[in-house]
């Protein structure tokens, strides 16, 4: 019988910095599946310049605020070998600690989608990967946005915790980005302002972030890692 390709589920994969990282997975030789909530024209539309990739991406549709299991389960029935995860869909939203309904909405994406997920991809798949996307920006102090930092950093540690629950069958890293796309509503200016706070004097950059992500992919011995491509900026208050 012929063997299925290996393929990646990316939450989010369908623009920005889900979909570097689908292309990516493309390119080192699986398939993928692009799990989105609204907007996938994006990656429809580079599909339709690369039609050599038609058999090899797939979409999925499903709100993760409902039963997020459903999105691993429907990906268990394509035509393939599902054997990586990637949490990386996300709400970027200011918001303190004084509003406890806004911290709910971002412990729910950031911190109880990925662990449901990442336990039922374990008991389901066994043997594969994670991939946990979190923010260089934690590790900075700061009381900007509370609620999302207190989210990703929650994320962190889930991705060490995973790492030793889901041994020796799966390995948990994550992958923590500086600025590498301006937020929605910030202008491109304020964002290439930023680079003059960063070591490295540069603001993020994809092919760093693909570069990554790759490694974390391939290192077999890699596991409840969190690798920062920042610049540096996590060193610096
Ligand atoms: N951009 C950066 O420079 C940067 C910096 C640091 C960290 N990061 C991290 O990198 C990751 C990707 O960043 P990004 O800027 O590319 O993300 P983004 O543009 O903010 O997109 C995140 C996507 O997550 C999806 N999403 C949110 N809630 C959802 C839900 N309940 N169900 C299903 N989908 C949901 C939405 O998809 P739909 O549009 O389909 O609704 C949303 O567009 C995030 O985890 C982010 O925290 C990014």
């Amino acid at each position: 019988m012929r063997k299925l390709p290996e393929a990646v589920l990316i939450t989010a994969g369908t623009k920005r910095l889900g979909f570097c990282m689908a292309k990516a997975t493309l390119s080192m030789g699986f398939s993928v599946i692009l799990h989105f909530r609204s907007s996938d024209r994006f990656a429809r539309d580079w599909l339709r310049r690369n039609p050599r990739f038609n058999r090899k991406v797939f979409f999925i549709r499903h709100d993760l605020s409902d039963s997020p299991e459903t999105v691993i389960t429907k990906s268990l029935k394509l035509p393939c070998t599902l054997t990586g995860l990637v949490n990386n869909a996300s709400s970027f939203s200011g918001g303190n600690l004084n509003d406890p309904e806004h911290l709910r909405r971002m412990l729910e994406i950031h911190l109880f989608v990925p662990a449901r997920l990442g336990a039922f991809f374990h008991k389901q798949v066994k043997s594969g990967w994670i991939i946990n996307i979190t923010d260089a920006a934690i590790a900075r102090p700061g009381t900007a946005c509370q609620n999302y930092r207190m989210s990703k950093l929650f994320l962190e540690e889930l991705t060490r915790q995973q790492a030793v629950l889901f041994a020796p069958g799966c390995r948990v890293n994550a992958l923590a980005p500086g600025a590498i796309l301006p937020a929605a509503g910030s202008s491109k200016a304020a964002f290439n302002a930023l680079a003059d706070k960063i070591p490295l004097r540069k603001t993020g950059s994809l092919a760093a972030l693909a570069d990554a992500y790759c490694f974390l992919v391939k290192n077999t011995r890699c596991t409840g890692q969190t690798i920062a491509v920042d610049g540096g900026w996590h060193l610096v208050a």
